[in-house]
């Protein structure tokens, strides 16, 4: 009989850089909307240990780790109701990706799209932590036995990958131990482009500034940038179909049937025909009164970067507490002998 898993979502955020509005669409504000639906245990980790597989300035990590945690909270992530807390203060986090590494197959992490636009032609001088980047994800998520994971479109093979691993381990130790977790992709913004490219994912990592918009910008900076956003010469068509080819246009009224929580078909009722010069500050303002308050709390939470380390500390003693015995359990079938 199958193992019945309880109902739990983990998913995390890389404190690379400032959040930009792709994480917030994508993926805090679907944490924020599973934490509030009160049917999972929800778990958020800041992916501290993800960050450092390319170089980062140590004191500017520390900073966008607290300033992220600081991003979950002003979003709506409620520390008594949803565990967050630093992948790095829960070590089983790296010791389950152990043995994952050893489970995983280097073929199968070679076919990583990620690992390929991130490697490059370079490959021979990325980290190898780089390339075992989808055993620690995995291990992320099936540390807690995680039965969901809420995330953008583009980590969708990653979690194909974590379904292989389960299902292999499962096969080859003959248990049924880890969940087969199921992707949670929806909402109408799981791929923020670009401003300054519509085939392009909106990117913390990208060189451009304008190609974004930082959960960190004021309200001058946000409505220049959307003033600034690459389109084309056409104005809105009377319905979303028509943006088929017009992935800039497109692009925009995602964004802004995301933000202001309405439908697209919505979007062109309310804007069909508008040229950008009309569209364009209608969206900044949208954005403005959503990511202003945000953008205000979690500057706010900044100023007490203590309390911070606090909240995340204790989420991660929580957080261990259903981690630990699930390493147990791995190291168990796996056959090392515990100590006494
Ligand atoms: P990361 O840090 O690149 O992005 C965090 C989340 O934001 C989503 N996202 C986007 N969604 C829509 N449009 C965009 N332009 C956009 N950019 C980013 C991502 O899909 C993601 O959900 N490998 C992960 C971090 C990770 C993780 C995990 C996620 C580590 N362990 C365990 C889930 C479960 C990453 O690099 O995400």
């Amino acid at each position: 009989m199958a193992t019945a898993f309880t109902p739990r979502v983990l998913s995390g955020i890389q404190p690379s850089g400032g959040l930009t509005l792709g994480n917030y669409l994508g993926a805090l504000k679907r944490f924020v909307e599973m934490q509030d639906a009160g049917t999972h245990e929800c778990l958020y980790c800041l992916v501290d240990l993800h960050a450092i597989t390319v170089w980062q300035d140590p004191q500017a990590l520390r900073r966008n780790t607290r300033e992220a945690a600081a991003a979950f909270m002003a979003a709506g992530i409620d520390p008594a109701r949803s565990i967050l807390f630093n992948q790095s203060q829960v070590p089983e986090h790296a010791q389950l990706a152990w043995v994952f590494n050893c489970v995983a197959r280097m073929g199968w992490m070679g076919r990583m799209t990620q690992w390929k636009d991130k490697a490059g032609k370079n490959s021979e001088n990325a980290s190898l932590g780089l390339f075992a980047y989808p055993a620690l994800m995995a291990a992320d998520i099936l540390i807690y036995h995680a039965t969901h994971v809420p995330v953008g479109e583009d980590q969708k093979q990653h979690l194909e990958l974590t379904r292989d691993i389960a299902a292999k381990f499962n096969h080859d130790y003959k248990v049924d131990f880890f969940p087969i977790t199921e992707p949670v992709i929806e909402g109408p913004a799981t791929r923020v482009m670009s401003l300054r490219d519509g085939t392009k994912k909106m990117s913390k990592s990208d060189p451009s500034d304008m190609s974004r918009i930082n959960l960190s910008d004021d309200p001058d900076t946000i409505a220049q940038k959307f003033r600034k956003a690459r389109t084309d010469p056409e104005p809105l068509p009377e319905t979303y179909a028509e943006l088929k080819d017009r992935p800039e246009a497109r692009n925009l009224v995602d964004i802004y049937a995301a933000l202001a929580g309405i439908s697209t078909d919505e979007v062109m009722a309310q804007h069909a025909g508008a040229g950008w010069g009309q569209f364009k500050p209608a969206l900044a303002d949208v954005a403005v009164e959503t990511m202003g308050p945000i953008t205000a709390e979690m500057n706010r939470l900044m100023g007490d970067p203590a309390e911070i380390d606090r909240i995340v500390g204790d989420g991660a003693r929580r957080a261990s507490d259903i981690a630990a015995p699930i390493l147990a359990k791995t190291y168990d079938i796996v056959g090392m002998i515990s100590s006494r």
